[in-house]
């Protein structure tokens, strides 16, 4: 029988706009790497599926975020949603001085030995999660581990670090996860106005705390934020404010908790992870870097070039518009052996671009690596019986990718 005449970019990138295809988009990443590691898509359009030339054009200074400049460049019609409003005063979606700027008030809450003297609450907090699972699972019912342990552990770790209180927490992860949708840009308008009602309500509950810490300061982030922005408003405006706290409590929340779920998933399918997980610390570390690679929460950013520039040889002229496929870069076969096996153990490959590089590396990958390499093994070796009760399903996502749900029958 022929071959299947080989997709074009066009059908490809629409395939991605299809559930289906969001639910597998390895192959349609194949698909358009077969036009080049860097190939362009229609007038002022690049696609970057390699990992060098993603690497590259993530650390070169001309290729910029989509920051207010960017959004303004399309028309006004995005300064009426108040969630694009608060991401774009962000650290995510500025650039240059201001980058630099906003990302340096919050970054000596993330340093590696910072976040390390966080593991025993985080072990703590895990345990107590999981105290509720066994609660929640005691009958022999299914447990739904993303709803009941991979998403809360991020957003009571987030919370804890920022100072939200406990209680509120449930609340957040809606929240959170409702803004969310608007890092895919424009392109669903409900959603978009669901995730402004969202931010609205968020950057109320955040004022009315920020009042609470200027009249008691308390030892966390918001406390040193608000005193930032009261004292140096000039370091840190009211918008920037909300922007950050807003993104510090969505970034790492649902990216997180797909990283534990897809750790769990893939674990429970074989069951020699699951028993080392249980024994070797030193395994942890490597596995949670292969689930990176190879399942990275976040499959795609994009760039755009502020001046003539060019990547690996190919010309990007001002104004081009780069979409880095990062799920793509990661199985690179040039880079990576047999890039769609699974395997913990494969040496000398370079670092998985899920974090990103650059100036926007992420803020908070050493918390990410670090909730993920307690919670796994902590979690097998506390349900050592632990099956799947039906499949995993993952949310209708193409930007950030992971299990909605995954139920699962803690055993006796
Ligand atoms: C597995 C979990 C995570 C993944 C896969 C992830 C992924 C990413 C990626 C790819 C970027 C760069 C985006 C770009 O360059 O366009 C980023 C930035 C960022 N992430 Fe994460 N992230 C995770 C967890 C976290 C956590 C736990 C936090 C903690 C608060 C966090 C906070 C941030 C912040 C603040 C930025 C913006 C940094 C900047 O613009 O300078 N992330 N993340």
């Amino acid at each position: 029988m022929a071959e299947p005449a080989p997709l074009s970019l066009t059908e490809a990138f629409a395939a991605l706009g299809t559930a289906r295809g969001r639910q597998d988009p390895y192959p349609l990443y194949e698909a358009i790497r077969a036009h080049g590691d860097l190939a362009r898509r229609g007038p002022g359009r690049l696609v970057v599926t390699g990992y060098d030339e993603c690497a590259r054009a993530l650390r070169d200074n001309s290729l910029h975020v989509q920051d207010r400049t960017a959004y303004d460049a399309a028309g006004p019609a995005w300064r009426a949603h108040s969630s694009l409003r608060a991401f774009t005063s962000s650290m995510l979606y500025s650039n240059g001085a201001d980058h630099t700027r906003l990302r340096s008030l919050a970054a000596f809450a993330f340093t590696p030995p910072r976040v390390r003297e966080l593991a025993p609450v985080v072990e703590d907090m895990a345990d107590r999660l999981l105290d509720r699972m066994a609660r929640l699972g005691a009958g022999g019912g299914p447990v739904d581990v993303i709803a009941e342990f991979a998403s809360r552990l991020p957003i009571a770790v987030i919370g804890a670090l920022l100072g939200f209180p406990e209680e509120d927490q449930v609340w957040f992860r809606e929240m959170a996860s409702t803004i969310a949708v608007s890092t895919d840009g424009l392109s669903d308008p409900t959603a978009l106005n669901r995730a402004d009602a969202a931010m609205d309500a968020l950057a109320g509950y955040f004022g009315r705390l920020a009042g609470e810490r200027r009249r008691k300061p308390a030892d966390d982030l918001l406390t040193l934020l608000v005193a930032t922005h009261d004292g140096e408003p000039e370091r840190l405006s009211h918008e920037e404010l909300m922007g950050n706290l807003m993104v510090l409590l969505t970034a790492g929340f649902e990216t997180t908790s797909f990283l534990i779920g897809h750790g769990l998933m893939i674990a429970l399918d074989h069951a020699p992870y699951a028993h080392r997980l249980r024994d070797d610390a030193d395994f942890a570390d490597a596995y949670v870097e292969e689930i990176l690679r190879y399942e990275p929460p976040v499959h795609v950013t994009s760039r755009w070039a502020t001046r003539d520039t060019e990547l690996l040889g190919t010309a990007v002229p001002r104004g081009t518009r780069l979409t880095l496929i990062l799920a793509a870069a990661n199985r690179d076969p040039r880079r990576f052996t047999a890039p769609d096996r699974f395997d913990p153990a494969r040496g000398g490959a370079p670092g998985p671009l899920s974090f990103g590089a650059g100036p926007h590396y992420c803020l908070g990958a050493p918390l990410a690596r670090l909730e993920a390499r307690i919670a796994l093994p902590r979690l097998l070796r506390r349900f050592p019986r632990l099956t799947a009760a039906a499949s995993p399903v993952y949310r209708d996502r193409w930007v950030v990718r992971g299990l909605d749900t995954y139920p699962l029958v803690l055993g006796a």
